[in-house]
């Protein structure tokens, strides 16, 4: 397979170049600065990139490469702290200059420059650097310059070999995408002929050959679309040597227990185990009413069904998980170690129930990688295009105690809300959508009647990352439709509310 190598020098965004050069049909491979010149060459690469890193190329001990990857004729590019490797490696020089650049910075490109054909004359930039190259090595001449930094990209066409300063990689680099596809078509000569399906079959032969011939797979299915895909990839791994086991803790979506175990029992003919453990998570909620230690009681109660069951089937040998990059990220994970989502229910697991090893055959990929893989390897659209849904589950969408009356309750008003928004073809416009059961009753009128009811909050937000968000504006129809439903279908509802509050201030979660 053609493919392309990244050589990591702990720049943040190392695994967003590899995502890049995914996405133009480029295999590639993240490999540590510690890689030795043999190890590269075994992968045959057609291309090399440099990735930024925090270290300064004039300290002693800063990562370095091989210098003789610079006359492998294969072409390189550096980026960031890989150029000024290059630069100082090839016998330029590297210097701490006083004015740093941060941010988007005006880059002027050199006409004659091949790299930068794409680039406008004077093209926004992403920068963040204090070094910089302030002498050519022998054989370079400037691509681009800014006004603090005059070599802000360099090139040597005789040898393939090129830097820029700025990040290509980072989407507020206007024609950044442009920049990777024509040093990886027109000066590697890939072909663009890798899709998702390769990366499917390429990680379905390692699976294989971590887990041997005879080896067992464990894997805890939470429902949501990770997880979902971890499992799909690992059946097609190893079949029948994969047991997922789904626990119902009574808190999930309308229909979302049915669902997860037809696709994978019937649609995969998987091993699942599926668990209601409805009536225990509920007891151990019973009374409690502050949502930390809701939390942790599901987060304690899940581990000890889940090791139940692990434990009834006897100690299988490997344990996976559907860690995706963004969690490694959080959780604080460097490439290669074994970091298990802190913010994961089964956190601890593996440790406690002895298993050999850990896989997680999505932790390079980001949540759409994740999700066009789903595709590939056949989970049906809800799956896939799932929206995110908390561990704990509706428990922290109840304000006070669960009790499965409320349960029932914001399950049923939150499947009305969910069809009028796909009824409405708004699915896609709205990254998470839900009710939330507000601790509060209030007078109502229902036939001739008094009535003393729950209210019920609808939530709706747009975001692209969860850090933030803003509260999605519902048109009015569709708000009237939801609130008439569910006050006419839900029992003991009788007012529902909007909840109007961006994040921050408030979280997407009520609790
Ligand atoms: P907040 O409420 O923190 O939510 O603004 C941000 C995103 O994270 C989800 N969320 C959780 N996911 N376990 C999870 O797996 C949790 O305990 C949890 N709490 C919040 C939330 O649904 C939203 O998508």
């Amino acid at each position: 397979m053609e493919t392309a190598v990244i050589i990591d020098f702990g720049g943040q965004y190392t695994q967003l170049i590899a995502r890049r050069v995914r996405s133009l049909n480029v295999f590639s491979q993240v490999v540590p600065y510690t890689a030795s010149l043999k190890d590269i060459k075994a992968l045959s690469p057609k291309g090399i990139i440099l990735s930024g890193g925090p270290a300064s190329v004039t300290d002693e001990n800063a990562p370095k490469c091989d210098p003789e990857l610079f006359r492998l004729g294969i072409p390189v590019l550096g980026i960031c702290y890989g150029m000024q490797l290059m630069g100082h490696l090839l016998g330029g020089r590297v210097a701490v200059t006083e004015k740093r650049e941060y941010g988007l910075v005006p880059v002027r490109r050199e006409r004659s420059s091949t790299l930068l054909t794409d680039f406008e004359e004077e093209n926004a930039c992403w920068m963040s650097h204090t070094c910089q190259v302030v002498e050519l090595p022998e054989g370079f001449r400037v691509g681009a310059s800014s006004v603090n930094c005059p070599v802000a990209a360099m090139e040597d066409r005789e040898r393939n070999l090129y830097g820029v300063q700025f990040h290509p990689e980072v989407t507020h680099t206007r024609n950044g995408l442009a920049l990777l596809r024509r040093f990886l078509y027109d000066i590697c000569h890939f072909g663009g002929s890798w899709r998702m399906e390769d990366y499917a079959r390429e990680q379905v032969l390692r699976i294989r050959e971590e887990v041997g011939e005879k080896g067992t797979v464990l894997l805890a299915l939470s429902g949501g679309v990770d997880s979902a895909v971890a499992a799909a990839l690992l059946s097609r791994a190893i079949g029948k040597r994969l047991t997922c086991v789904f626990v119902d803790h009574g808190l999930l979506r309308k229909g979302e227990f049915e669902q997860v175990r037809d696709t994978f029992e019937r649609d995969f003919d998987m091993n699942l185990i599926a668990v209601d453990a409805s009536e225990r998570f509920l007891k151990a909620l019973r009374g409690v009413t502050d949502p930390e230690s809701k939390r942790r009681i599901i987060g304690a109660k899940f581990i000890e069904v889940f090791k139940e069951e692990a434990e009834k089937l006897g100690r299988l040998d490997h344990f996976a998980q559907g860690t995706i990059y963004p969690d490694v990220i959080e959780s604080g994970g460097t490439l290669g170690s074994n970091v298990i989502k802190s913010h994961h229910n089964v956190g601890g697991l593996p440790k406690e129930l002895g298993f050999t090893s850990l896989i997680e055959p999505l932790r390079m990929l980001f949540k759409d990688e994740v999700r066009a893989l789903g595709t590939t390897l056949g989970l049906p659209a809800p799956v896939v295009w799932r929206q995110p849904f908390p561990g704990p589950g509706l428990a922290i969408r109840i304000i006070g105690e669960v009790t499965r009356e409320k349960a029932d309750l914001v399950r049923e008003a939150d499947a009305i809300l969910r069809r009028e928004i796909a009824d409405a073809g708004l699915e896609s416009e709205v990254s998470q959508y839900f009710t939330v059961l507000t601790n509060m009753r209030s007078v109502g009128v229902m036939g001739d009647e008094r009535t003393y009811d729950w209210a019920v909050a609808i939530r709706c937000v747009t975001t692209d990352d969860f850090m933030t968000a803003d509260w999605y504006r519902i048109p009015y129809d569709v708000l009237a439709r939801v609130s008439r439903r569910i006050v006419n279908e839900v029992r003991h509802v009788n007012r529902v509310l909007l909840d109007v509050t961006t994040k921050p201030p408030a979280s997407i979660e009520w609790e």
